[in-house]
């Protein structure tokens, strides 16, 4: 990458076309297909990321990013506006794993011959193809000329022994940074205390809400925003809990509130700023539509909240380590071992019990203790294992679509006893990955707003 590089990252059900000759379209993909056009001569050209085959006909006019049928040829229009020519336009494809297959969707498979079979239909010839496996990539092309670079991440030889043994990191440098985060706004941490209330009574939230007047600005500029479609202005918090609902109310405070947590860049894991974020609110909606899927509504807002702070041990593990991530790497690529098991290896840690320590010193409900610490090994759970598991899938999920995940994301395995736990089907987790792209249009307000919003002032703990 060098200065003049723009890198515009497309996100799953989405495309970019452009002929910004300093443009790179880069896309992660697991199960996805990540489909380039270009034409060499108008230096014009697109990236698809299909997350499906096909739909039917409304749901492919409502979200045609998201299936190979109608992405290819909008693609391929939106080209020609921009002044290219068919007879010149040449594709590459990668992606379509089946890194999953205990889910048995065969998705990976299906979406690579849909668009493989929609370009021959448009004549168009594929010039590069890297697809199947089970192991994630990341694909970039450059706008400049065309070429593509692909990494594939957690393929390898099972059985390549794990480098010698490195001195993991002190448990006192893991203390001094936890230490170090920014404290739970105190809104928060009363909001996730009555976790377990009532959701219907939306009084004491409300009282805690309105003591902090930048957060209440900031969440009626969410209810506010074109997501809702409200045609007339919310001006205050109790309209905008008649409207949009108390459960809503409480999924965009806590989103708000944790920002500037979650919001930063971890160079370690390979996210980007508003990664995190990204992915830590993907995850929370998946496992949310999950549990409705399931039928387990009235658990939705701790499945939610257990989600959106899964990953967050990898914060601190970012600070105090990384200059072994590394190792870390090389053990998952060149050795296919598991990200969880590289970092315990090679730290001593894993960032799923870095994070449990976090969610201890903040005092969080147990529940959500567990969700965070065994979110890659659900079947350890106790208090809440549904939960876990819950939210274990969504992660899977969302890094299975390349929401947000980082590296390590395209090569966690799903846990076999979560899926039968609870009883989860191919068609149930189809449905779940045909709703999220519409369902994920709700990050876009939150997101938005983290990057140009401003801080919310918490009250000081009492
Ligand atoms: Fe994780
Ligand atoms: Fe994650």
């Amino acid at each position: 990458m060098n200065f003049w590089e723009k890198t515009y990252l497309v996100s799953p059900a989405e495309f970019y076309v452009t002929g910004e000759r300093n443009a790179v379209l880069e896309t992660y993909l697991g199960s996805c297909v990540g489909v380039t056009l270009y034409d060499p001569t108008a230096r014009v050209g697109g990236l698809a990321h299909i997350v499906l085959p096909s739909g039917d006909q409304k749901r492919e006019a409502v979200s045609p990013g998201k299936y190979a049928t109608s992405v290819i040829p909008l693609v391929i229009k939106k080209m020609l506006e921009l002044g290219a020519s068919k007879g010149r336009m040449v594709a590459k494809m990668a992606g379509g794993a089946s890194i999953y297959k205990n889910f048995n969707l065969d998705i990976g498979r299906r979406n690579a011959l849909k668009a493989k079979e929609i370009l021959e239909l448009e004549g168009i010839p594929i010039l590069e193809e890297d697809v199947g496996g089970n192991f994630g990539r990341v694909l970039r092309m450059k706008m400049e000329n065309g070429e593509i670079n692909l990494r594939q991440i957690g393929q390898g030889l099972r059985d390549t022994p794990p480098p010698a043994v490195v001195r993991g990191v002190e448990f006192r440098d893991i203390l001094k940074e936890i230490d170090h985060i920014e404290p739970l706004p105190e809104t928060v941490r009363q909001a996730l205390a009555l976790i377990d209330a009532d959701p219907e009574d939306s009084q004491e939230l409300k009282g805690i809400i309105y003591q902090d007047q930048a957060l209440t600005a900031d969440m009626l500029k969410i209810c506010n925003s074109a997501y809702y479609g409200f045609s007339r202005r919310i001006s205050s918090l109790s309209h905008a809990i008649v409207l949009l609902g108390f459960k809503t109310i409480k999924k965009i405070l806590l989103s708000l509130s944790l920002r500037n947590i979650l919001f930063q860049k971890i160079p370690s894991y390979s996210l980007g700023k508003g990664e995190m974020f990204k992915h830590a609110l993907a995850c929370g909606l998946t496992a949310e539509l999950m549990a409705r899927e399931l039928g387990r509504d009235n658990d939705s807002e701790k499945i939610f909240t257990a989600a959106l702070l899964h990953d967050i041990g990898k914060i601190v593990l970012d600070l105090v380590a990384f200059d072994k991530f590394g190792l870390i790497m090389d053990m998952v690529v060149k050795g296919g071992r598991s990200f969880l098991s590289a970092e315990k290896e090679i730290l001593g840690y894993t960032h799923a019990q870095v994070g449990a320590m976090i969610a201890r010193q903040w005092n969080l409900p147990l529940v959500l203790i567990e969700a965070i610490e065994y979110h890659h090994e659900p079947g350890k759970a106790q208090v809440a294992p549904e939960v876990v598991a819950m939210v274990h899938v969504a992660d899977v999920i969302c890094s299975m679509l390349g929401v947000g995940g980082g590296v390590d994301g395209l090569v966690n395995p799903v846990h076999p006893g979560a899926l039968s736990l609870l009883a989860l089907d191919a068609k149930a987790v189809e449905n779940i990955i045909e709703g999220l792209p519409e369902v994920m249009k709700q990050i876009e307000p939150i997101e938005a707003h983290a990057v140009t919003g401003h801080t919310s002032t918490a009250l000081p703990a009492t």
